[in-house]
């Protein structure tokens, strides 16, 4: 497919601009070196909006989907180090909008749950034991504000929705261009997943923009089979809302790897510190260890053990992470230092 006529059909969605300018695209020269790979990162992490991150593309267009509604507040819900529950709040701000954060209680003085307060937003915290528990608690909050005679937006943990989704498809779009202007082409596409949006976004924008590329989602400790079934869900939807051809059930089985979740989703393992520190050393940037650590260290993985085929051209997409990183510094620390 074109890149114009996939452009048109998501200029039919209401967007509110928070990316100004496309995220940079570079080689990891140093790592490229010693694992026989062309690597390289897609910055999105310096998306610009808070601490930077994937959600800043989704963002985009349910913000845009909530002013088209007439809504005056966002919710959304997420665990204490959320990025996403971040970046809604400073897209929310840039948009006039009140936001009401519903998150699994950790500690306001660290890491997003303290930069979530500096972005105005209001941060109701409950003790539970993952997010899922947190949907209807913000139902309920939205009912009440209705009752009030406000208009609230909700937004699904990790602003996953087919709204959400289309983000990564302009995620795609981007890549097209930049990889136009540099003729660099990747041969696979990695990113990390768990609620699933991003990966689906990018299953519906890079097959029809790049016909030879892979996608690989890397699970990072949630249910395998849930994330296979939501991923699936929310690309069949883009499908529709796109119309674009259907993917076949080898291409989607073939697009995930679930062998680095480290346990469950939050678990903090020794490996991925280690590499969060291998990398800020030898590359200059940061990886954090809930997400981008996991899914970098499964990557780096496949390549060593040879899934991946010497040569091949990689395009890691960075998704952010780093006030997350903040909220678990201690513990980094810890495990660095031999102390722990
Ligand atoms: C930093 C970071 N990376 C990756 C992800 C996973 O993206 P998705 O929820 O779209 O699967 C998230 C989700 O919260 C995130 O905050």
């Amino acid at each position: 497919m074109k890149t114009h006529e996939l452009r048109e059909r998501l200029r039919t969605f209401p967007r509110f601009p928070l990316l100004r300018d496309a995220t940079p695209l570079h080689p990891l020269e140093n790592l490229s070196g010693e694992l026989g790979v062309d690597l390289r990162v897609k910055r999105d992490d310096l998306t610009g909006l808070a601490a930077g991150g994937n959600k800043t593309r989704k963002l985009e267009y349910l913000i845009g989907r909530a002013q088209a509604e007439g809504a005056d507040t966002v919710l959304t819900a997420g665990w204490y180090h959320s990025n996403h529950a971040l970046q809604t709040a400073a897209a929310a701000a840039r948009a006039g909008l009140e936001c009401i954060l519903y998150l699994k209680a950790g500690d306001p003085r660290k890491g997003s749950l303290f930069l979530d307060a500096l972005c105005g937003a209001q941060v109701r915290l409950f003790d539970v034991p993952g997010s899922g528990a947190l949907g209807p608690e913000m139902e309920r909050g939205a009912e009440a504000l209705r009752r009030e005679g406000r208009k609230p937006y909700v937004i699904p943990v990790g602003g996953s929705d087919p709204v959400g989704s289309l983000g990564y498809v302009e995620g795609a779009l981007e890549m097209r261009e930049q990889c136009d202007e540099t003729g660099w082409e990747p041969d696979l596409v990695v990113c990390p997943t768990s609620s699933g949006g991003t990966h689906a976004g990018l299953l519906a924008g890079i097959p029809a923009l790049f016909p030879r590329t892979r996608v690989l989602g890397i699970g990072v400790g949630d249910d395998p089979g849930e994330v296979r079934e939501k991923v699936g869900h929310l690309r069949d939807a883009l499908g529709e809302l796109l119309s674009l051809p259907p993917l076949d059930d080898r291409t989607l089985d073939e697009a995930f790897c679930f062998d680095y979740g480290f346990g469950a989703y939050g678990t903090l393992a020794g490996p991925v510190m280690d590499l969060i520190r291998e990398v800020g050393s030898r590359e200059g940037f940061f990886l954090d260890p809930v997400y981008t650590g996991k899914a970098f260290y499964g990557l780096l993985d496949r390549i060593r053990r040879g899934i991946v085929p010497l040569a091949s051209r990689v395009l890691f997409l960075h998704t952010g992470g780093l006030s997350g990183l903040f909220q678990y510094e201690e513990e980094v620390h810890r495990h660095l230092a031999g102390t722990d």
